[in-house]
């Protein structure tokens, strides 16, 4: 049923839900991860294929994930569980709500300690405390700043606070509210920063790192890269788009508003790179992966440009303002499933998801120094988190997503939520049953090491199995050509 006994929050402007949903889908991931990446894998090809990867997979898993949460109006848990009792299947099925709750807020827990190195910069900016004359200063200041517990756990108790504070204040005047004004205030800041790249002397430089056409550096690990991503981007699997969905009004189309948050993302990750990388060229550095290039690099070249540091303050406001919006995004469905199920205020239930959040990041952070010797397999408890979460929960969580939608629910659920046009909805059904399912097949098969695809070779292999796979798909189901037939 799509009725529930008390009415449910919904957002109160027509751009409250792509705002939200764009606020979590753009976040350290864009900022941080895919400029780099693109430089890395060959530029434009490898923007191509993320492209490509966005509309194949991101896009339909996210138009199921939406048409779940409206449909089902409540958390992961409580929304899959009556979407799928609605077509008669069991209710063991909510697992993969509870996957999705759990993997949100693991990812979160080492994600306020990356956004707690924001919000430590931009404190470092603001008053003098990045003065070094070289790299090796640099490295010493981000060494330093997490070899003290209790100068990052300060940082990321700070986030955990702030997320909670707006989370606790509910969906329109706490969630609502706050990306109504951070995220104009984000693309605002964004583009100042571009300005002052062109004007740096380093823009066509990052131009072309970012967009020459360089087929030869795109790799099978770069493709995967790209898949993977595609998820963590735009926040797929993680419980956020579901919970933020299920308060969406009924009217609006599902369609639209997921096309208008992947093409927002991307255009803001691109234009992440247009804004950093010139700044860099501009001082003769070479673009590099991971923390270095935020935290030593860009920080580095700031102080060496005119007005740098006022720039710098902009740049860690942005990029704090960014994983803030995120962070948000990702405990909304704990504190929903708390606040209509256990029988407590959302106050008291994000307060409450809070300390336990804190605990579980005091550990991850603890990565960083106290427990850098704490490893298991070789991984550190943060690398854990982020291992599990990317490689194994979203590509899971979203394979559950679409078979069920493709294959068991009803049709007549989905074809009422989306309300598309019928080839549209053919086009959808058709990449939620093979093309999605065919994509996070190949992460998997990646993840467990059973072989390393070299997509350069098995390109025509790969289209192989997929007609194949739809064929035999077809010729059980009859629903594909209902769908066809109007
Ligand atoms: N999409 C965010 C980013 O690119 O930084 C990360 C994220 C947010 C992942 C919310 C999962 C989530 F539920």
């Amino acid at each position: 049923m799509t009725t529930e006994q008390q009415p449910r929050a919904q957002w109160l402007g027509r751009w409250g839900f792509v705002l939200a949903a764009t606020g979590s889908a753009v976040g350290l991931g864009n900022i941080w991860k895919f400029p780099y990446m693109t430089g890395e894998h060959g530029g434009g090809a490898f923007v191509l294929v993320y492209l490509v990867c966005i509309l194949a997979v991101g896009v339909p898993v996210m138009m199921t994930e939406i048409a779940f949460g409206r449909r089902g109006r409540g958390s992961p848990i409580d929304a899959v569980r009556r979407v799928v009792t609605e077509s008669g299947r069991s209710s063991a099925w909510s697992l993969l709500g509870w996957m999705a709750m759990l993997c949100g807020f693991m990812i979160l827990s080492f994600y306020v300690v990356v956004a707690g190195w924001s919000f430590s910069y931009l404190w470092k900016m603001l008053s003098g405390g990045l003065n070094g004359s070289g790299v090796d200063d640099m490295v010493a200041i981000f060494v330093a700043n997490n070899e003290n517990p209790f100068n990052l756990g300060f940082w990321s108790t700070l986030v955990t606070l702030a997320t909670m504070l707006i989370v606790g204040k509910g969906v329109q005047a706490g969630i609502e509210k706050s990306v109504s004004w951070m995220m104009p205030g984000m693309v605002v800041m964004l583009l100042i920063l571009i300005g002052y790249g062109v004007f740096s002397g380093g823009f066509g430089e990052a131009w072309r790192f970012l967009f020459s056409f360089n087929t030869g550096s795109l790799s099978s690990e770069g493709m995967l890269a790209a898949l993977g991503h595609a998820f963590f981007t735009l926040s797929l699997a993680s419980g956020a788009i579901l919970t933020y969905g299920s308060y969406l009004p009924a009217g609006a189309s599902i369609g639209r508003t997921t096309f208008s948050v992947a093409i927002a993302d991307t255009l803001v990750a691109l234009m992440a790179g247009l804004a950093i990388f010139p700044i860099i060229f501009a001082n003769g550095m070479s673009p590099e992966g991971g923390p270095g290039l935020l935290f030593m690099s860009l920080p580095l070249a700031f102080q060496a440009m005119p007005l740098g540091t006022l720039f710098g303050i902009l740049f860690f406001v942005m990029l704090s303002m960014a994983a803030l919006t995120s962070s948000i995004s990702m405990v909304e469905a704990t504190v929903s499933w708390l606040v209509d199920n256990k029988g407590i205020t959302r106050r008291t239930a994000a307060w409450g998801t809070g300390i336990v959040l804190w605990l579980v990041s005091t550990l991850a952070m603890l990565s960083f120094n106290l427990g850098a010797d704490w490893t298991l397999a070789g991984r550190h408890f943060f690398d854990w988190l982020d291992y599990l979460t990317s490689r194994w929960m979203m590509p899971l969580g979203g394979l559950g997503m679409v078979l069920l939608a493709g294959f068991v629910l009803k049709s007549e659920s989905f074809r009422e939520e989306l309300g598309l046009a019928p080839y549209w909805h053919a086009l959808w059904l058709f990449m939620v049953r093979y093309v999605s399912p065919l994509g996070i097949l190949v992460i998997f098969v990646d993840a467990l090491g059973i072989a390393r695809l070299e997509f350069g070779v098995h390109w025509p292999w790969l289209l192989a199995v997929l007609a194949l796979i739809t064929l035999v798909g077809e010729l059980l189901s009859p629903r594909l050509r209902r769908t066809l037939a109007g």
